[in-house]
């Protein structure tokens, strides 16, 4: 396994291109299997997760070529023959989950592995299930899979999220294009991620109505068409690079090929910590504030503060002047982070969803332990801050979702090495 080694107290400078979204490239992937013409999307991140998927897609007969130079993925579910997800690679990602949909939706049969728990707890998929049964999908389970059948057409209705769920809404909205007659998701997650698949599929020629709304409206049609299509940049690295660049003093970076209408109130909220932040068209440029200041979040759903991001503002929290809280409603039990950062000194209480900081504290290098993704890249922004080195244990979490992330940091001025554990 790869580990970092993190030399800390070295301010960021420069400029950062920023990838393709993880979180929006997995449900297009996805959508590839609802048409039988071949389909490529462009600024899709050399990540685990996208092999991972890659690979499931490959597992039910499709070809995929995923050309990582360019960040190009080519699809062609033509020949898809084999309708099943097993668990060997489910388990390795919940987002294999999205088959579900796309094959009861393109071949009206699916066999997929449920999901396991994850490093935070509990993450149930009964909305997925009871959504697609409202639509008229049959849904059984037998030995750890769920098994989905639907004849040529369901009549839909509608069916009502709550909480409202990014995942559920994409699985709905794939098995629902070509094969429910009208379908209603109410509370839709309106998440950026949602917004990009439904554009996507009604350029292929799906008929879905509201997306970015809390109601979402698909109507059936017989066959999609392939194309080619961009992958958006990923909100969640831009977030995390905005606030690297805050939290580390003297630090000054210009983040290249954002979307700051993916970002909610996110760089309002850090103009509050004292950080500058500018935005043109498709660059966000952010300096460090000279004093830090406190200022507490709460997650929600889009365009609430994302919840992958509420790792990061922790962590950055631990250097502003004073007291401040970070809750989570979205998970309430995502703060596996905390206990890594009080080994490096910071001072962190967590109640139920809340966890109360008391900064600015003085970090010192120690030996740290990935546990997520989100958890793992706070790890390696507090060891940026912290005296001396830091050593940073099981980063293939972030290999999972942050594109070379050694190479981008390095290149502003940090330094981190590659090494085995
Ligand atoms: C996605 C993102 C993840 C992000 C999360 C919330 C991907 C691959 N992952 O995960 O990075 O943290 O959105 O923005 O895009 N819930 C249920 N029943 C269900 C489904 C969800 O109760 O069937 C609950 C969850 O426990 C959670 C809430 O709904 O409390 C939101 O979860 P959801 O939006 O589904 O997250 P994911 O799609 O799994």
């Amino acid at each position: 396994m790869d580990k970092f080694i993190v030399k800390g107290k070295t301010p960021l400078r420069g400029d950062i291109s920023i990838s393709g979204s993880k979180n929006a490239a997995l449900p297009l992937l996805a959508a590839a299997l609802l048409t039988d013409e071949p389909v490529r999307f462009s600024n899709v991140p050399r990540l685990q997760d996208i092999y991972t998927f890659n690979n499931v897609l490959r597992v039910v007969g499709a070809q995929v070529q995923f050309l990582e130079e360019q960040n190009q993925v080519h699809i062609d579910a033509n020949n898809v023959n084999y309708l099943e997800a097993p668990y060997d690679l489910v388990r390795k990602m919940r987002a294999s989950f999205y088959m579900l949909g796309a094959l009861v939706g393109k071949h009206g049969y699916a066999k997929v592995s449920m999901p396991g728990g994850c490093a935070w707890g509990p993450r149930p998929v009964d909305l997925h299930l009871k959504g697609l049964e409202a639509m008229g999908i049959q849904i059984t389970l037998d030995k750890g899979y769920v098994v989905a059948k639907a004849d040529d057409q369901v009549s839909g209705g509608s069916f009502r999220l709550e909480p409202s769920s990014v995942g559920a809404t994409i699985n709905l909205i794939l098995a629902a294009v070509l094969r429910a007659k009208s379908f209603r998701i109410e509370n839709a997650a309106k998440e950026p991620d949602v917004v990009q698949l439904c554009r996507v599929l009604n350029e292929m020629g799906a008929r879905i109505e509201g997306a970015g709304t809390d109601t979402i409206h698909i109507q059936k049609v017989d066959k999609l068409t392939g194309g080619t299509f961009r992958n958006d940049p990923d909100r969640i690295e831009v977030g995390t690079f905005m606030i690297a660049a805050t939290m580390h003093p003297d630090s000054h970076l210009r983040l290249l090929g954002c979307n700051a209408d993916h970002l909610g109130n996110f760089p309002e909220l850090l103009r509050q910590t004292g950080a500058q932040v500018s935005i043109d068209g498709e660059t966000i440029e952010v300096k460090a504030p000279e004093v830090l200041q406190p200022v507490s979040i709460t997650t929600g759903i889009y365009p609430g503060f994302p919840t992958d991001l509420q790792a990061q503002w922790a962590t950055m929290l631990t250097q502003a002047n004073g007291h401040s809280s970070v809750t989570d409603t979205v998970y309430f039990d995502r703060f596996s982070y905390v206990p890594e950062l009080s080994r490096l000194g910071a001072d962190l209480k967590v109640e139920q969803n809340k966890v109360s900081i008391h900064g600015p504290s003085k970090l010192e290098g120690a030996s740290v332990m990935s546990t997520d993704l989100r958890a793992s890249v706070s790890l390696v922004l507090a060891a940026m801050v912290a005296e001396n080195s830091s050593e940073i244990l099981r980063i293939y979490h972030l290999d999972r979702g942050y594109e070379s992330l050694e190479g981008k940091l390095n290149a502003v001025g940090a330094k981190l090495t590659r090494a085995q554990e």
